[in-house]
C-alpha cells in the first residue's frame, strides 16, 4: 500500500525520489508524486504507474531536499488531485501521509466553515493546511501543532518553503525510516527503497518524530524532548530487493525456488539434536512460563492465517494445547476474551498489517502475552510483540507470498516441538521431529523439480472459470492457501471445501466444467479421501491429486502430482508448494503480471 520516501543531501531530489518510489511498487498503489523544496516548493503527481510520473516530470523540478508518495486510494478515487503530496493553498507546506486520519471529515469541515479552499478528497490535505496554519516558529512546532489536533494512524514527511533545509517526519502507526548516507539522508517507509543508497537505517518508534537534514538526524516527541534513536548497520543483501524480472522470470519464481535455503536459514541453530527439541531464544520464555501455556491463538490475515491454521494443528498435536487460529481482522472486533494462560502468536510477513498489528496492540492492552512470526526485521509487529521468532525467509516483493508462507511453517513446527518437549512430547517424537525438518530443504527441492508435470495440470485448470480445492484436517488449510494462492494470481473462482463436507452442499456445482484440485496425503483419512473423489470423478469432475507415493488412486481418471512424504505433522508444507507452482503457472497461461496481481498490495495498512 500507499509508501514514502525522502531525500536531503547534494544530489538533485526529484529523479532519486522517483527512483526510490519504483522500489516501492510492489507494495501495490494507484498513483505517484514527488515535492522538492527548491526556491519554492513544487510538486508533481500524477494517477497512474510510476513511469507515468517520471515521463511528466519537469526537467528543472530542481532542489536538494524533498518527499514522495505512492499512493494507495482510501479516501476518494485515484485521481491527479488525491494523489501525494497535498499542500496548503499557498504552496508552501508538502505532506504525504501513509495511514488514515480517523477525524478528517470534522477537520474538513471545520476548514471549509474558515473559507479554505480544499483540493482533493484526501485526509491528508487537512495536515498541510494544519501546519499551514500553526504560528509555531520552527517546522517541529508547526508539525506537533498540526499532529495535537489529528486521530489515527500515520506515517508522514513534511516539507515548507520556509524551512528549506530539512524533511520532519512523524510515526504513529505506519513505519518509518531514516537511512544514513555520507552527507545526505533519505527518508523511507520501507527499507526495499533505501538498500540501493544506504543500509545504515534508524527505525522511528510510534509516537517519535525526526528532523532530517543532509548533515543527520534528531529524533523527538510531540512534547519536543529529545528521544535516543539511533541508526544501525542492517545485515541485508541490496540485490534480493531488486524488483522485475530475474532471468526473464517474475520474482514469485525466484521466491517459490528460493523456499530450500529460506527454510534451511529458517532451520539454522534452532535444532538440538542431543535434546531433541528446538530452541527459541527470541520468545523470551523458559521451561516454566512454557509449561503454564493452557491455550494458544494465532491471528493472522489471508495466507498467513491459513498457515495459522496449519501451525495451530502442529501444536495440538505436538504439544497437545488446545490452538486455534482466527482472522485478525476479526478477532478485534468481536470484543474478545484475554486470558492470561493463553499464548497469543501474531503471524506476518511484512510485520505492518494493520489489522494484525492492531489485535497485538489490543490484547497487549488486555495483559495478553504475544509472540510474533515475523519476517520483516525491526517492522512495527515484531516490535509490540513480547518476543518471537523472525522468519529469515529474505526480503519478500511478489504480491503472493510463497516463501514467507513455508518459513512460517516452519516456526510453528518449531514452537510445537519446543512446547511439545517441554511437556508430553516425548524424545522418540522430538527426534522424528527433528529429522523430519531437517529433510525439508531437500525435499521442497524435490517438488520443485516436479515442476513440468505441475504446470501441465495448470494449462488444464486454467481454462475453467471455477474451481474447488478440498482437503481434509491436515489438508483442508493446505487447501485453503491453495484455492487463496490460485484466485490471486490467476483471477478465477477458487472455492476451498472440507472433502467431508462436499455431500452437504457443493457437489450440486461438481460438473465437467469445473475441476477440483484435492489434497489427498497418506494419512489416516486417505480411504475416505479416496472414496470422495470417486464420487467427483462419477459426476464428470476433472481432478488433479497432490498426494503421496504410496496412494493407491485405483482407477480414478485424475491429474496425479506426488510429493516426497514426511512425518505425517509436517506434510501440510510439502503440500503447499506444488500448488503455488500450479496457481503460478495457471496465471501465466492466462497472461498476468504474476507480480503486481490486480486490486492487491503487498503490505495491508489499512483496514
Ligand atoms: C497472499 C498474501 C496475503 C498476505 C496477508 C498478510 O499471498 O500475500 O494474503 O498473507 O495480506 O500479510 P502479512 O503476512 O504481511 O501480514
Amino acid at each position: 500500500m500507499c509508501g514514502i520516501v525522502g531525500y536531503v543531501g547534494g544530489q538533485n531530489a526529484a529523479p532519486l525520489l522517483v527512483e526510490a518510489l519504483g522500489r516501492l511498487e510492489h507494495r501495490g498503489y494507484d498513483s505517484a508524486g514527488v515535492a522538492v523544496v527548491g526556491s519554492q516548493v513544487r510538486v508533481t503527481k500524477r494517477a497512474g504507474r510510476v513511469r507515468d510520473l517520471a515521463e511528466v516530470l519537469p526537467k528543472r523540478m530542481s532542489g536538494r531536499v524533498g518527499i514522495g508518495h505512492t499512493r494507495w486510494a482510501t479516501h476518494g478515487p485515484a485521481t491527479d488531485a488525491n494523489a501525494h503530496p497535498h499542500t496548503d493553498e499557498s504552496g508552501a507546506v508538502a505532506v504525504v501521509h501513509n495511514g488514515i486520519i480517523d477525524n478528517a471529515a470534522a477537520l474538513r469541515a471545520r476548514l471549509v466553515d474558515q473559507g479554505v479552499p480544499l483540493a482533493s478528497d484526501t485526509d491528508t490535505e487537512v495536515f498541510a493546511h494544519l501546519v499551514a496554519r500553526s504560528d509555531a516558529d520552527t517546522l517541529e512546532g508547526k508539525v506537533v501543532d498540526a499532529l495535537d489536533a489529528v486521530e489515527g494512524t500515520y506515517g508522514l514527511a513534511v516539507v515548507h518553503a520556509d524551512f528549506p533545509d530539512r524533511v520532519v517526519v512523524a510515526r504513529n502507526g505506519s513505519p518509518l525510516l531514516v537511512g544514513v548516507g555520507d552527507k545526505e539522508m533519505f527518508v523511507a517507509s520501507d527499507l526495499a527503497a533505501l538498500v540501493r543508497h544506504t543500509t545504515t537505517v534508524a527505525h522511528l518508534a510510534d509516537g517519535e518524530l525526526a528532523t532530517v537534514t543532509a548533515s543527520g538526524f534528531t529524533t523527538f516527541r510531540r512534547d519536543l524532548t529529545r528521544t535516543q534513536t539511533t541508526a544501525r548497520e542492517v545485515d541485508v543483501d541490496p540485490s534480493a530487493y531488486e524488483h522485475g524480472l530475474v532471468d526473464g522470470r517474475p520474482r514469485m519464481y525466484t521466491e517459490m525456488l528460493e523456499q530450500p535455503a529460506s527454510v534451511e536459514r529458517a532451520l539454522r541453530g534452532r535444532l538440538d539434536e542431543r535434546f531433541a527439541t528446538a530452541h527459541l531464544g527470541g520468545l523470551e520464555m523458559d521451561a516454566r512460563e512454557l509449561r503454564a501455556v493452557r491455550r494458544v491463538k494465532i491471528l493472522g490475515c489471508g495466507s498467513a492465517y491459513y498457515v495459522g491454521q496449519m501451525g495451530a494443528s502442529l501444536i495440538e498435536e505436538l504439544a497437545r494445547v488446545p490452538a486455534d487460529a482466527e482472522p485478525a481482522s476479526e478477532f478485534r472486533y468481536r470484543s474478545p476474551v484475554i486470558e492470561p494462560d493463553t499464548l497469543y502468536v501474531a503471524v506476518s510477513q511484512s510485520g505492518e498489517t494493520i489489522d494484525t498489528l492492531l489485535a497485538v496492540e489490543e490484547i497487549r492492552r488486555k495483559g495478553g502475552r504475544v509472540i510474533g512470526l515475523v519476517n520483516v526485521v525491526g517492522s512495527a509487529i515484531a516490535r509490540a510483540c513480547d518476543g518471537g521468532i523472525y522468519l529469515h525467509a529474505g526480503p519478500e516483493i511478489a504480491v503472493a507470498s510463497t516463501k514467507a508462507l513455508t518459513t512460517m511453517f516452519v516456526g510453528f513446527a518449531l514452537l510445537a516441538l519446543q512446547l511439545g518437549r517441554v511437556r508430553d512430547l516425548s524424545v522418540a517424537d522430538g527426534r522424528r521431529l527433528v529429522a523430519g525438518l531437517q529433510d525439508l530443504p531437500a525435499q521442497i527441492e524435490q517438488v520443485l523439480e516436479g515442476e513440468e508435470r505441475i504446470a501441465q495440470a495448470a494449462k488444464a485448470l486454467a481454462a475453467a472459470e471455477s474451481l474447488f480445492f478440498v482437503g481434509r484436517v491436515r489438508g483442508y488449510p493446505v487447501a485453503r492457501e491453495g484455492a487463496q494462492k490460485f484466485k490471486e494470481i490467476s483471477y478465477r473462482h477458487a472455492e476451498a471445501y472440507q472433502m467431508s463436507e462436499l455431500k452437504h452442499g457443493p457437489l450440486a456445482l461438481i460438473s465437467p466444467e469445473v475441476p477440483t484440485v484435492a489434497i489427498v496425503p497418506d494419512d489416516e483419512l486417505t480411504d475416505r479421501n479416496v472414496a470422495a473423489l470417486h464420487e467427483i470423478a462419477a459426476r464428470g469432475g476433472p481432478l488433479v491429486v497432490v498426494t503421496h507415493p504410496d496412494v493407491d488412486l485405483g482407477e480414478l481418471r485424475a491429474e496425479r502430482i506426488d510429493v516426497p512424504r514426511n512425518e505425517r505433522e509436517l506434510d501440510p508444507l510439502l503440500l503447499t508448494v506444488p500448488l503455488q507452482l500450479l496457481a503460478y503457472h495457471a496465471a501465466l497461461t492466462l497472461g498476468h503480471d504474476v507480480d503486481k496481481p490486480r486490486n492487491l498490495a503487498k503490505s495491508v495498512t489499512v483496514e
